[in-house]
């Protein structure tokens, strides 16, 4: 029994969980280059404003520069995104986009898609030394004009006669996107899928990295972190989530920001199982003043204020395949997946299905004993008790 009633303490909290979880919805209001004067030649600049009970978050992705998804969180409901948009389009961007008023800002993180790495994978290992072709500077690209649906923006970039794409989703509530790997999301995340479609590998055995840059505030991403799962119900196979935070000190920093992903990337578009290829990464390594002005844009634009030292940039790289897994050649395609929002990153538990699977596993065996150790108890008692009146001799 007393390992039955964890279980039952689970499926309630997995009740209560859901019922809490969908009243944590935002309203959701979507601007393409806000307060913008004229259709202007450099990257667009979305803007998602997440309105809460008693809080804002102003999702900005924009391709001015590396494209760049930038997250703020505010404690209050009046906030707002403003743009000098003069100083925004020329190169000396910097403090030229503010989320106003200052003081009510709780976290502030940006995600920068900074380069696209190939290697000559000669030796099949997927690992140092990596042979290296010239890389993709992303800011370099030109980005095609943001298409949007709903609060939903696609972004290509023409890349070795094929595309490197970025769809981002933003979300007024709790949910799941259909296709794998199916992370679960909040109102408080955002879901950016990186594509890399058709790009002409420069050796046969082609593999790719990303280089991604973290920028933040007080509190900037400089660890990540690996949690494991023994539940892959969502993501056939993939047991590893990994989490990129502010380090071991959450609690002095709830409404900080995170990015997620799952250790997968998919060789085909939509992915099926056989596709799917492990994805690792390299440990934060915190980057030197000048990397903020190399991505430009619009990290540089609301981090840095003039005669500022940029402080909290981390860079990791994200490397696809591993030894003996096909190379990019392959299917000339590669998808990978990853959550970027605030507060504590969502996280899977077992879902009703596989919790009354595990109770039926795991419960029907313990009545069987229970009623066993009962009827054994029963038998002794009643042994005991009829030979109670026995004659000692
Ligand atoms: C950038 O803009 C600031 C403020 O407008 C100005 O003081 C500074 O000289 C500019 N820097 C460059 C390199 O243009
Ligand atoms: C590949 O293997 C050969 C022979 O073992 C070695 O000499 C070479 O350095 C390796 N190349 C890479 C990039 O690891
Ligand atoms: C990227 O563009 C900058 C200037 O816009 C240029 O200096 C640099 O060489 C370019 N890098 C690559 C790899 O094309
Ligand atoms: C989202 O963030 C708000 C404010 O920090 C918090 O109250 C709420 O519980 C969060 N919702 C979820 C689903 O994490
Ligand atoms: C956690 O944060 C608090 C307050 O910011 C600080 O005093 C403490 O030293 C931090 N702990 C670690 C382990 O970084
Ligand atoms: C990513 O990998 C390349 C090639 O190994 C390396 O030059 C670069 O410094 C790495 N970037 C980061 C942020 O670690």
């Amino acid at each position: 029994m007393a390992a039955a009633w964890p279980l039952c303490a689970a499926l309630l909290s997995l009740a209560f969980r859901s019922s809490g979880a969908a009243s944590s919805t935002r309203h959701l209001s979507v601007e393409l280059n806000p307060g913008s004067p004229a259709p202007h030649a450099g990257g667009d600049l979305l803007h998602v404003r997440a309105l809460g009970d008693e809080d804002t978050l102003h999702f900005l992705f924009c391709s001015q520069g590396a494209p760049t998804l930038l997250v703020v969180h505010t404690g209050v409901t009046s906030s707002y995104v403003s743009v000098d948009w003069q100083r925004f389009l020329s190169r000396n961007a910097s403090g030229s986009l503010r989320v106003e008023p200052v003081s009510s800002i709780v976290s502030s993180t940006a995600l920068v898609f900074s380069r696209l790495l190939e290697y000559n994978d000669v030796n099949n290992t997927a690992d140092m030394p990596y042979e290296l072709f010239p890389p993709y500077q992303l800011r370099n690209i030109t980005w095609s004009a943001m298409e949007l649906s709903g609060a939903a923006a696609r972004l290509c970039g023409a890349v070795a006669q094929g595309s490197v794409c970025l769809h981002l989703s933003v979300f007024d509530g709790e949910g799941r996107d259909e296709m794998w790997p199916r992370l679960l999301h909040t109102a408080n995340s955002s879901q950016v899928a990186v594509r890399l479609n058709g790009l002409l590998p420069r050796s046969r055995r082609s593999r790719f990295l990303l280089e991604l840059h973290s920028v933040g505030g007080v509190y900037p991403l400089n660890a990540v972190g690996v949690r494991r799962s023994i539940d892959d119900e969502f993501t056939p196979s993939i047991f590893k989530v990994s989490e990129w935070t502010s380090g071991a000190n959450e609690s002095s920093c709830d409404g900080c920001g995170f990015v997620l992903w799952k250790q997968v990337a998919y060789r085909h578009s939509p992915p099926a199982l056989e596709d799917a290829s492990p994805c690792r990464h390299t440990e934060p390594r915190r980057q030197s003043a000048g990397a903020l002005a190399e991505a430009g844009g619009l990290a540089l634009a609301f981090f840095a204020t003039e005669g500022d030292e940029p402080n909290g940039v981390f860079g990791l790289n994200i490397s696809f395949g591993v030894a003996g897994e096909p190379f990019y050649d392959a299917t000339k395609f590669l998808s990978w997946t990853a959550l970027v929002g605030v507060g504590p990153p969502p996280s899977d538990t077992f879902s009703p299905l596989v919790a009354a699977i595990m109770a039926v596993g795991l419960g029907a065996p313990l009545v069987i004993l229970l009623m066993g150790g009962v009827y054994v108890c029963l038998r002794k008692r009643s042994a005991s008790s009829a030979s109670g009146y026995e004659p000692i001799n």
